[in-house]
């Protein structure tokens, strides 16, 4: 964050509709090298797709992507290059890896896809497999051979293999065994500083993301209720949202957020967390709330934000 480089990633003011569903509404945020961004909010608030737009899989309804202060393009050749840039680790391994294919193929399919495959690729799978914890894996062996996170190790060489500047994350080990998930978070923390990725980190643990992620960006519904420096966003909640979801509600008040569950119809005007909010006023049912700041590089989109919420 220098003032001179642009983000690595960047939404502006990015809509998503499906019909007349809006999955995202005008979201907002940047990703800068190396740091981490966290993106977080129940179940169906928009995370994934956050992360297919940022992949190029799908295209906005309105706003704009930018990679590196360019804006998304759409031609196949273009979106080929800015794909060429990152890369993801989705949340099934089993789904992500193809059963038919060896090691080598699915860790150098990408550099196949971008015309990369030269004399050198097999030593380069190779120290990959190496790097992510497989020095002993035949690039003859197929997926069938590997458990969760072996297959997860896999995706992540996979999705290193092009030196990409963007590492998108969408709960990546919440198919794991608790036993191996930390092991995982710990690779890719240490590749994300050894080569000083941008990151985006999609997860429901939220004391995980407090303890990983400098950026915080807090989704309701496809729209951004709060987001700014992680600790101090997890450490001191202003949107009751961002209250609820950290558990930290005033007691018999608090409207569970169901994480894991799907929030309720939002309504067409006001605040979309006013049907569950205890602090909701008249004000809030019909007019929409923007970001408004709450500290240093720090907003919510609330016009009444709590400012003593002090979490442990
Ligand atoms: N292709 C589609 N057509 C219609 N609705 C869609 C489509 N893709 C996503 N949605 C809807 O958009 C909303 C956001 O979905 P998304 O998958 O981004 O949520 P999420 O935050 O990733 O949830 P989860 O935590 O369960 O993974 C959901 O209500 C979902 O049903
Ligand atoms: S704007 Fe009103 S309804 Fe929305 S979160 Fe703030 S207090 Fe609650
Ligand atoms: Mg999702």
């Amino acid at each position: 964050m220098n003032g001179l480089e642009p983000p690595i990633l960047r939404f502006e003011r990015v809509s998503r509709r499906y019909g007349r569903f809006a999955a995202l509404e005008e979201v907002e945020f940047a990703v800068w090298k190396g740091r981490i961004l966290g993106l977080v909010g129940e179940s169906g608030s928009g995370k994934t797709t956050c992360i297919r737009l940022a992949l190029g899989l799908e295209r906005p309804s309105a706003g704009r992507l930018w990679f590196r202060g360019e804006p998304y393009r759409y031609r196949p050749q273009e979106l080929k290059a800015i794909r060429r840039r990152i890369g993801f680790v989705f949340q099934d391994p089993y789904d992500a890896l193809d059963p038919q294919m060896t090691l080598e193929e699915i860790v150098g399919e990408p550099l196949r896809a971008h015309g990369c495959w030269d004399a050198r690729a097999r030593e380069r799978i190779r120290q990959l497999l190496d790097r992510v914890g497989l020095p002993d894996a035949s690039l003859k062996s197929y997926p069938a051979h590997y458990s969760g996170g072996g297959l997860q190790r896999i995706a992540i060489a996979r999705a290193l293999v092009l030196d990409p500047e963007l590492l998108l994350c969408d709960e990546p080990t919440s198919n794991l065994d608790v036993s191996v998930q930390a092991q995982i978070i710990n690779l890719l923390l240490e590749l994300q500083r050894e080569r000083g990725l941008a990151m985006v980190f999609v997860t429901h643990d939220l004391p995980l993301i407090r303890r990983i992620a400098d950026d915080l960006v807090v989704l309701y519904a496809g729209r951004v209720m709060e987001r700014g420096p992680a600790e101090a966003v997890a450490s001191r909640p202003t949107h009751p949202y961002t209250i609820a979801l950290l558990g930290a509600g005033p007691e018999g008040k608090r409207p569970n957020p169901r994480v894991g569950g799907e929030a309720g119809p939002v309504p067409v005007a006001g605040c979309p967390f006013a049907p569950r909010c205890w602090k909701a006023q008249p004000r809030c049912g019909v007019e929409r709330p923007p970001l408004l700041p709450v500290g240093p590089g720090w907003e919510a989109a609330c016009f009444f934000p709590e400012t003593q919420t002090q979490m442990q």
